[in-house]
């Protein structure tokens, strides 16, 4: 098995219950954890609920640590209640929620203080790539964090997520997500060598059963990030299956 484990997470974004989590959980523990790597990240109120070993995560996370800050919840808090994972700088926490560069970094920053595992969102704009923009896009996504991190933590997840391939039925091909990926490792290792190379890099954006397999099988997708289909336990689950080798 190579080093780096395929992982695969259900951003439940908001949607789903207590009943989906309860159906979700004896579903994902059925594989083989140290073959893949598998998490849900349902909204915030359904994080305090027992998963049974089934690994949590969730979908954004407060830069502060605590204070006067309504509406928001702290890394502390998110692993007292047993998380292991956030997704942080999501295209729409960026798009809709007025995330900035900075603001991801200090949240991946606030995510690794807490000893929480933050998986980065990065990805381009359907006019961002027909302009010919997509490397930059990403390279500056990517040294926003990096820059800003005292040193390489080897907690670190990326996660690409082309914004057209988002909820929209549209998935990159193999070979344009497989290029991009390759590029986000080339910058990772430019920081560190050997952690760049053992950093997973997740594919999100419309995956599914029926395209999940050969995505998994490019050599640098480390596994996906899971919308719409991390929604029904059948589809998730053998998106997971399919990242086995
Ligand atoms: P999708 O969403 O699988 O529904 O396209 C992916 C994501 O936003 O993480």
């Amino acid at each position: 098995m190579s080093a780096r484990t395929p992982l695969v997470v259900g951003n439940w974004k908001l949607n789903g219950n207590r009943e989906l989590l309860g159906e979700m959980v004896p579903a994902l523990q059925t594989l083989d954890a140290t073959q893949v790597e598998s998490v849900i990240c349902p909204p915030f109120v359904f994080l305090a609920e027992d998963t049974d070993g089934v690994q949590k995560g969730a979908q954004s996370i407060a830069s502060q640590d605590s204070g006067a800050f309504t509406g928001e919840v702290s890394g502390a808090m998110l692993r007292e209640v047993g998380c292991h994972y956030v997704i942080v700088g999501h295209s729409e926490r960026r798009a809709l929620f007025g995330e900035t560069d900075e603001v991801v970094a200090e949240k991946v920053k606030a995510t690794l203080n807490a000893g929480l595992i933050p998986i980065v969102c990065v990805g381009e704009t359907e006019q961002e790539r027909e302009s010919d923009e997509t490397m930059a896009v990403i390279t500056r996504q990517v040294k926003a964090v990096m820059d800003v991190l005292p040193s390489f933590s080897d907690s670190l997840v990326f996660a690409y997520e082309p914004v057209w391939a988002i909820g929209t039925g549209k998935t990159a091909s193999c070979e344009q997500a497989e290029e991009v990926h390759r590029n986000i490792r080339q910058i990772l290792i430019s920081y560190n060598h050997e952690l760049g190379n053992t950093t997973r890099i997740l594919y999100g954006g419309s995956v599914k059963p029926e395209n999940s397999k050969e995505l998994f099988s490019s050599e640098n997708i480390d596994g996906g990030l899971i919308g719409g289909a991390s929604l029904k336990v059948d589809d998730f689950l053998q998106i997971c299956n399919s990242a086995l080798a």
